[in-house]
Order: structure tokens, then C-alpha cells, then sequence
């Protein structure tokens, strides 16, 4: 049964090919400092770059610029964004890039006029933000992460070993995003691949919960068939407009809020994965495909029905006579299939994980309780070593 709930997203969507005509409309609700926030070239590569700084000079801003955002976007790069921010008084912060752009985006419109360190106050702390918060606008070019219409800001501290993810609330969710599927297709394989995995599992992390019936898992259940469809399309011909379309549609329904109404969520998958990626600095989506079936395949037998029903109604098994048990594990056997099939990383290793690594990560590991077991520092262990 659906529980009790709140459900608001601010986020104003513009998708298609002709999204970035919007910008203009949405410029002219702000100041005119803009903070053009990117990361390590591809939108110069792609000539993005070059479009948005036109219409932005039409519209007549100032634009100061922070460049070089890294994937998993750390600390001391925030740091030096809320100086630079700070410097040319942003009355804007334009994310052009992927989640880790869009990431380092939300983080940075809350530092910049806060008065304590925000590694402390927001990912060590968890506190909520007490200042004032400059508007975010997202234009993505990556689909995956969700970040575009929701309020996550992922930031990884390497003196620490530390990634967390701090939820914000509505005031740091973009307050519009740009959603061209044809920005997406200049991402190298490995990118896309990883980006439909993080899709994957955010519905994943969201629908292994609860022994209800739930509308949000019939949604998740949707979700997760049009995907595995479109992404099969994908890998084929990455070049299919509507394949990636459609995956960046799902990737922002899979985090956007909705999927999560009424229900617990896991969310284990990337409390190991962002550990995980403290260490190696790996890309995202590998992380969490490294882990997965590991870790589903140990909270099996505490949700066999969900995951009986996850075979039937994602995958298509014919239930046939099988037991419960039977069919969860089929139904691990097809995702584990499928991922193989699209390409994913399948192990720690080829992430750079060594053995002497796994307490650490462990130690890193966020122990989170919605999911159908709650973890013990030993089964993280467990999970990470049959994951090497
Ligand atoms: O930096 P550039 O040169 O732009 O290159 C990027 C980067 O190297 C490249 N790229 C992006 N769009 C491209 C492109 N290359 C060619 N053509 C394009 N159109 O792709 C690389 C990866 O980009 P990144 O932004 O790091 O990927 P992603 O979107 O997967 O974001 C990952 C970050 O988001 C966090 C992750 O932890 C990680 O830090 N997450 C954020 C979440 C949220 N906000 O809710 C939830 C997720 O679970 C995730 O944790
Ligand atoms: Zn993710």
C-alpha cells in the first residue's frame, strides 16, 4: 500500500532537438552574471560551447567560466569553484555537461554563500543549506545519472577516501534543464554503456523494497522494459535517435522522484559502488555493474518474491511450475546475460580493485536499511570479495 507522501518537482523540462531554443525564455528570469560551469572539453569538441556562448552574448550576459569539472567532481574542485563564483557574483550557474557537471553544479550553488567548509556541513554533517542558493540551470549531454530534474549532488573528497551524495531539496534542483538526446551522441561506448547501467540501477535500488503492491513498481517495472529495448537498439547502432532517446527519458523518470513515492528504497548498490569509486576513481555505472549481482544475488533469499516477480515482469520468464526461487534466480541470470550483452565491467578488478583494498572500502561503505536485508559491515565484506 501506498504510505504518505509529498511529491513536487520543480525541475521545467525542455526536450528534443530543438531544447537549446528555450534557453533565451529562460535567461530572462535571471541577472546577468552567468557562471558557465563544464567539464574537460567535450562540449568544445561538439561545438556546444560555441552555441550556448552565442545565445548567452545575445542575451546580453556576463559570463564568467569554471572549466575542467572532473567525473566524480571532488572537494577541492568545489572549493575553487565557490572562489571563482564568489568573484564575478553569479546570479546563474549554467551546467553543461553530464551528472558530474550538473552534480557540481547544485554543490557549488550552495557553498557559495555559506559561511562553513560544505564538505563538513553537507557531506559530513548532512546539514541542510542555511544561505542563500543560486539558481541552477542544466544543460545535459550525458543521460544517466538523473541529476538533471533531481536534487542529488554527488562530491568525493580523495584525502578522505569519501564519495557521498547529499539529496537536496526543491530550492537546489535545477530550476530548468536542457534535454537534447543528440548531445549524447558524441559519448564514447564505455560512457553510454555506463550511463544505462546507473539508469538500471536507479530503478533497481528503487523497486527491491517493500512486499506491497505499489503503483511505483509497476512504473519501474515499465521503465526497466523500455530500457533493456532501447538500450539493445543502442549498442547496435548508437547513432539511433530514438534508442537514445528514449534512454534519456527513462534515465531522468528513473531518479526524478517518482519512482521512490510511496515505498522504501535500497540504495546498497551505491553505497558499495560510491566506495568503491572513493578508491578507484572509476567511472560511476561501472561501479555499481561490478557489485550488482554479488550483492542481489546475497539479498535474494530475503525478497525471493520480488525478485521472482522481477523475472516475470521484466524479463519475460514464464513462471512455468518454477518456485519462487527458481525464477529470482533466472531472473538474476537474464540481467547478468544482458549485461554482458551490452558490455558492462562485470568484476572489481578491472575497476583496479586489489584484495588489500576491500577493508577500506567497507569502511566506506554507507550502511543504509530500506532494502530487504540490512547490511552488516561482514556482508559488505563478503559481497566485495565475491565481487573481485
Ligand atoms: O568532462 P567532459 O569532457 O565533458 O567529458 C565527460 C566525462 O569524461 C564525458 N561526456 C559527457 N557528455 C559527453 C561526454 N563526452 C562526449 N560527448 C558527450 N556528449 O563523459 C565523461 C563522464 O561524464 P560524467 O558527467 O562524469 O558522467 P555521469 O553523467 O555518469 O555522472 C557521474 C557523476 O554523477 C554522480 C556520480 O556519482 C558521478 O559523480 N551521480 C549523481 C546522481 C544524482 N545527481 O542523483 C545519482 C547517481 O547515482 C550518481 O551517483
Ligand atoms: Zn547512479
Amino acid at each position: 500500500m501506498l504510505g504518505n507522501f509529498r511529491y513536487h518537482n520543480p525541475t521545467k523540462l525542455y526536450f528534443g532537438e530543438n531544447a537549446l531554443d528555450f534557453l533565451k525564455d529562460e535567461l530572462a528570469h535571471y541577472g546577468s552574471n552567468v557562471l558557465l560551469v563544464y567539464g574537460g572539453g567535450s562540449i568544445k569538441k561538439s561545438g556546444l560551447y560555441d552555441q550556448i556562448v552565442t545565445v548567452l552574448n545575445e542575451n546580453g550576459k556576463n559570463i564568467a567560466e569554471i572549466a575542467g569539472v572532473m567525473p566524480n567532481p571532488t572537494s577541492d574542485k568545489l572549493n575553487e569553484g565557490v572562489a571563482i563564483a564568489r568573484a564575478n557574483g553569479a546570479d546563474l550557474i549554467l551546467a553543461v555537461g553530464g551528472g558530474s557537471v550538473c552534480d557540481y553544479a547544485k554543490a557549488l550553488s550552495v557553498s557559495v554563500h555559506c559561511g562553513d567548509d560544505p564538505w563538513q556541513k553537507y557531506y559530513i554533517r548532512f546539514e541542510e543549506p542555511d544561505c542563500p542558493i543560486i539558481p541552477v540551470g542544466c544543460i545535459l549531454t550525458m543521460a544517466g545519472t538523473g541529476s538533471e530534474m533531481n536534487g542529488g549532488a554527488v562530491i568525493t573528497n580523495h584525502a578522505q577516501h569519501l564519495k557521498i551524495g547529499h539529496v537536496f531539496g526543491d530550492d537546489v534542483m535545477p530550476k530548468f534543464s536542457i534535454l537534447n538526446p543528440r548531445y549524447t551522441m558524441t559519448l564514447p561506448r564505455y560512457q553510454m554503456i555506463a550511463g544505462i547501467y546507473d539508469i538500471m540501477n536507479h530503478i533497481c535500488e528503487q523497486y527491491f523494497s517493500g512486499e506491497d503492491d505499489n503503483t511505483s513498481d509497476y512504473l519501474s517495472e515499465g521503465l526497466m522494459r523500455g530500457l533493456i529495448h532501447a538500450s539493445r537498439i543502442a549498442v547496435k547502432d548508437p547513432q539511433d535517435y530514438e534508442a537514445r532517446s528514449n534512454i534519456m527519458w527513462t534515465a531522468t523518470w528513473a531518479l526524478n522522484t517518482l519512482v521512490s513515492r510511496g515505498k522504501t528504497t535500497d540504495w546498497m548498490v551505491h553505497m558499495l559502488g560510491q566506495a568503491v569509486g572513493a578508491y578507484t576513481d572509476a567511472t560511476h555505472g561501472m561501479t555499481l555493474a561490478a557489485v550488482s549481482l554479488p550483492y542481489y544475488r546475497f539479498i535474494m533469499p530475503y525478497g525471493v518474491k520480488k525478485f521472482a516477480r522481477f523475472a516475470t515482469e521484466v524479463w519475460g520468464i514464464s513462471p512455468n511450475g518454477q518456485t519462487d526461487e527458481q525464477l529470482a534466480a533466472a531472473g538474476l541470470s537474464a540481467l547478468e546475460s544482458w549485461m554482458k550483452e551490452i558490455g558492462l565491467v562485470m568484476n572489481l578488478q578491472e575497476l583496479g580493485v586489489t584484495e588489500d583494498m576491500i577493508e577500506g572500502i567497507a569502511d566506506a561503505t554507507i550502511l543504509l536499511t530500506g532494502g530487504y536485508k540490512t547490511m552488516t559491515r561482514d556482508d559488505v565484506v563478503t559481497v566485495l570479495k565475491a565481487s573481485l
